[in-house]
């Protein structure tokens, strides 16, 4: 089988070395891949947004099987697009992308069908969101209704923060046209949890949870980044709340998403708080989560290329998920900087013996060498028995790889285990 996978960061490359393992693959094409990548898959460079140039290189290739990664292209109708031409895909179609392209259809689902989140309302008049927020209370949220790169949200503790966030977003359109509409919604507290899901519209199966860590310093300091590190199981996500959340949660958004017409089939992503008043949505992606797909697939004992391909022929019932009993820490090393200014072009150094533990994503070949090439860029997962022994081993390699200007969180999973520890 020749198989494509969209996409090119540390996600991208656990999905590679996963579906790697299945014995039917005889070839993996990553579009466009990343240097790190190169040694598992033929990267080629043709854009994740470029779906013309991903279509005609499937059918030039006689791809047998496409994995469409990112959200953009999602959100674009890359998979709209490769199944009109009868490739067939794992990812949802442009339709049921839209649960992560717009947070505005996300709220007004979960209001529909009764699905807990937090209170909120939408706007598209600059006047009427400044009306709003100055009367409501703060802490508040204030989200850009589109895709932006996971930076569209800000948390206001003044009116005056308020106020800004709604110009910055609806008259400066710092996030361009993905500010014309603007969700402002309450603020809720909890720890927050990672769910990622296969779905085929019929059956929804959640995989073993995580806790991403998506401020840039130590103690959730710092700018919010795509995700510094995770770890896998989330303490926090007992049986109960894993109960409740299939119940009050998982099931109705596949439900909803059917009878909008817009049937889910994919990685459905539940971003989760745990409030005092039961798990909440934060968010929902349309896709595997970056860098928790980083934990939560080296713990798939099932083969990732069956279950997916059996989500896109909707059979997942008939299959059986199993996750390993243990715990994995994945820890992000970056470009000092990251994410504003950071330096690149350094290059990459690390054992051999680390090989199969490293996701490269922000990683360039150049003059047959390795070099830094992005803010964030790679990623290293070790699994142990207990999480402290995860956490410990992910340090330990972080310590044995080396680039120019390298920085890392160094309290990855600290408060897993601080909240393991209380238990
Ligand atoms: P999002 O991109 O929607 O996941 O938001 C990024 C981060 O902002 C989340 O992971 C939360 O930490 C925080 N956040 C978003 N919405 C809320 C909310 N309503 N209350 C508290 N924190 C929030
Ligand atoms: N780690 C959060 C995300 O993938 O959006």
């Amino acid at each position: 089988m020749k198989v494509l996978v969209v996409g090119g960061g540390g996600r991208e490359h656990a999905i590679i070395k996963k579906i790697k393992q299945n014995p039917s693959v005889e070839k993996i094409y990553a579009l466009s891949g990343n240097g790190g990548i190169a040694s598992d898959a033929e990267c080629v460079n043709i854009g994740a947004k470029d779906i013309d140039g991903i279509v005609d290189f499937a059918l030039n290739n006689a791809v047998d099987y496409a994995i469409v990664a990112p959200d953009d292209p999602l959100v674009l109708g890359a998979v709209d697009a490769l199944e009109g031409k009868g490739i067939p895909c794992f990812g949802p179609r442009a339709n049921a992308a839209i649960i992560e392209g717009s947070k505005a259809f996300a709220k007004n689902l979960m209001k529909k069908y009764g699905i807990p989140t937090a209170g909120y309302e939408v706007f598209d008049n600059l006047d009427d969101a400044l009306a709003y927020v100055k009367g409501a209370p703060v802490p508040i949220v204030i989200k850009a209704d589109g895709l932006a790169l996971g930076k569209g949200v800000i948390i206001a503790q003044t009116k005056e923060e308020a106020v800004a966030a709604v110009k910055s977003m609806m008259m400066d359109k710092v996030f361009g046209k993905s500010g014309d509409y603007v969700v402002i919604e309450e603020f809720m507290t909890g720890p927050e949890v990672s769910v990622l899901a296969f779905t085929d519209g019929k059956t929804i199966v959640p995989m073993v949870s995580s806790m991403d860590h998506k401020r840039a310093l130590d103690g959730d300091k710092g700018l919010n980044t795509g995700g510094m590190g995770t770890v896998a199981p989330n303490p926090y996500y007992t049986e109960g709340i894993a109960k409740i959340c299939m119940e009050r949660i998982f099931e109705p958004t596949v439900r909803a998403m059917n009878a909008e017409g817009r049937t889910f089939k994919g990685c459905l992503y539940f971003g989760l708080m745990i409030t005092q008043g039961g798990p909440k949505v934060v968010e929902y992606n349309c896709r595997f989560g970056d860098p928790e797909t980083q934990v939560v697939l080296p713990l798939l004992k099932t083969d990732l290329l069956d279950v997916m391909r059996a989500v896109t022929e909707e059979r997942l019932s008939d299959i059986k998920v199993e996750f390993e009993d243990k715990h994995a820490c994945c820890v992000i090393m970056a470009s000092e900087g990251y994410p504003s200014h950071y330096d690149k072009g350094f290059a990459i150094k690390y054992p051999e013996e680390l090989k199969d533990k490293i996701f490269f994503a922000g990683a360039a070949e150049k003059d047959g060498a390795l070099v830094t090439n992005g803010g964030r860029v790679l990623g290293v997962t070790e699994i142990a028995d207990t999480l402290k022994g995860a956490i410990d081993a992910a340090y330990a390699d972080v310590k044995k790889i080396e680039f120019g200007n390298a920085y890392y969180r160094r309290d990855i999973g600290k408060k897993a285990l601080l909240a393991t520890e209380v238990k």
